[in-house]
């Protein structure tokens, strides 16, 4: 099958869905030579590192947590959000490293997670009806005309913020934030008051343990015990700003990278095979993800990973199963059976997030159960199947919100209103996190083969 050349801007002559509507076009076309001009915030080194991670959770020697806010935002840009979020995420990758004995990829929606897809193109408050809200690099949260209006010079500051947030990440990381002789510090103040922080503090003391005995033996100062690595992803959805953000790198010649983060996914609503999401993220050479809903069928879905992964190599691919929990019974298996019988290598991971969205009064919200039960049939689901579930994909911070309703506080409707803080869908709290991990780490231990040794790896 001859392929169709590709460049970077060659998803411009195929149609596009969830385009937002730039009024001054001249405007638009010279924040992309300016952001065209900007540094890449990532090296491509660092994305095949990643690729490499992931062949290894599609193999089942590893397992991916992706996690992190729905929407970032400029309003909420602050070194303590980020690093809340950060810390929770190391706590979940700890407890699911430890219960399952499984390296954790970690991979953040973090440093770039700022364009939305919306279900509507419009939004109506009484009498008045406005372009909806599409995340920050492209339009503002306030319900006014003005603020609607996409405005491209917006994609400055969400590189800037992009940058510095990577930055920290990256810091936090190496600098010793992460190390594991600090597990006992990342629990968050709220978090110690929980009833899930007995059951953290005994993992934390036999982390302790095992570092005091591999000091012992001389061991304490691995680079894997005192750093971690941790990647950065978002959805790729405003194609301007990746086209101008894609680069080829003098160190990786004739291929060409996403350089605004390690790993970028296409959403459920942008998945046509002959649309412009899909030809753009076709000709990128970091390892991507793609969204698969209900309405997904098997051919469409062997097709798409033929089109995405036309070399079938591992790790290049991650498809991220969000079919909500009464559906992923009924529609996760046939996807499960069609792509082994094509013999396409893909990492499966489940976001049990966005099929679970429900209204309570005028809040979005999801139960923790439905969450729980999503993740409980994916794992049913590739246990029937003989294939292997390679991680989770969760919408969470590190903030005490109350949005999603249930978890060990037993959130209720009436919960919602004290600190409901997203800019778009419902998050996880630092503590659902954590018990939602704990939990999986469970299915995880329960059902692994006897037989399987764990890999190496970095923490
Ligand atoms: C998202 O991940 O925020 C999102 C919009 O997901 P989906 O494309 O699966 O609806
Ligand atoms: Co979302």
């Amino acid at each position: 099958m001859p392929t169709r050349a590709w460049s970077p801007d060659s998803w411009r002559a195929m149609p596009i869905r969830q385009v937002p509507d730039y009024p001054d076009q001249a405007r638009l076309r010279a924040m992309e030579e300016k952001v065209g001009r900007f540094p890449p915030l990532v090296f491509a080194g660092e994305a095949d590192r990643l690729k490499a991670h992931l062949a290894k959770a599609g193999d089942g020697s590893a397992f991916v947590l992706q996690g992190g806010d729905c929407a970032e935002s400029f309003a909420e840009f602050h070194a303590n959000t980020i690093r809340d979020t950060y810390r929770v995420l190391l706590q979940m990758a700890v407890v699911l490293t430890f219960g399952a004995s499984l390296p954790v990829v970690k991979l953040g929606r973090m440093a770039g997670q700022f364009a939305k897809p919306r279900s509507s193109d419009t939004e109506t408050v009484g009498e008045t009806t406005l372009p909806s809200y599409r995340g920050d690099i492209i339009n503002g949260p306030d319900f006014t005309a003005e603020a609607r209006i996409p405005d491209p010079g917006r994609m400055e500051f969400a590189y800037l913020q992009s940058a510095a947030t990577l930055n920290l990440l990256r810091a936090f990381s190496t600098g010793g934030y992460a190390d594991l002789h600090e597990v006992h510090r990342w629990n968050l103040d709220f978090a110690k008051r929980s009833p899930l922080a007995g059951r953290y503090e005994d993992l934390a003391v036999r982390i302790d343990e095992t570092l005091r005995f591999m000091g012992a033996c001389g061991m304490s100062d691995l680079p894997q015990v005192r750093e971690t690595e941790f990647y950065t992803s978002h959805e790729s959805l405003l194609l301007p700003f990746e086209e101008a953000m894609t680069r080829q790198p003098s160190t990786h010649p004739g291929r060409h990278y996403a350089c605004s983060a390690h790993f970028l996914w296409i959403g459920d609503r942008t998945r046509q095979p002959d649309g412009a999401h899909v030809e753009f993220m076709r000709g990128v050479a970091n390892p991507i993800g793609m969204k698969v809903g209900p309405t997904m069928e098997p051919d469409e879905l062997v097709k798409l990973t033929e089109i995405l992964n036309p070399a079938n190599e591992k790790g290049r691919l991650t498809l991220i199963s969000r079919m909500g929990a009464e559906k992923v019974e009924a529609k996760l298996p046939p996807l499960l059976r069609a792509v082994k019988k094509a013999g396409r290598n893909v990492v499966w991971i489940c976001d049990p997030m966005h099929g679970n969205g429900v209204k309570a009064g005028a809040y979005k919200t999801r139960s923790f159960d439905a969450i729980l039960a999503e993740v409980k049939g994916f794992f049913d689901g590739h246990a029937a199947e003989g294939t292997i579930p390679g991680g989770v994909h969760v919408e969470m911070t590190g903030q005490n919100v109350t949005e999603c309703l249930g978890g060990a506080h037993k959130l209720v409707e009436a919960d919602l209103a004290r600190n409901y803080a997203t800019f778009c869908d419902p998050r996880l709290n630092a503590e659902q996190s954590l018990e939602l991990a704990f939990l999986i780490a469970e299915e995880l231990k329960a059902r692994r083969p006897a037989s399987v040794v764990p890999a190496q790896a970095a923490q």
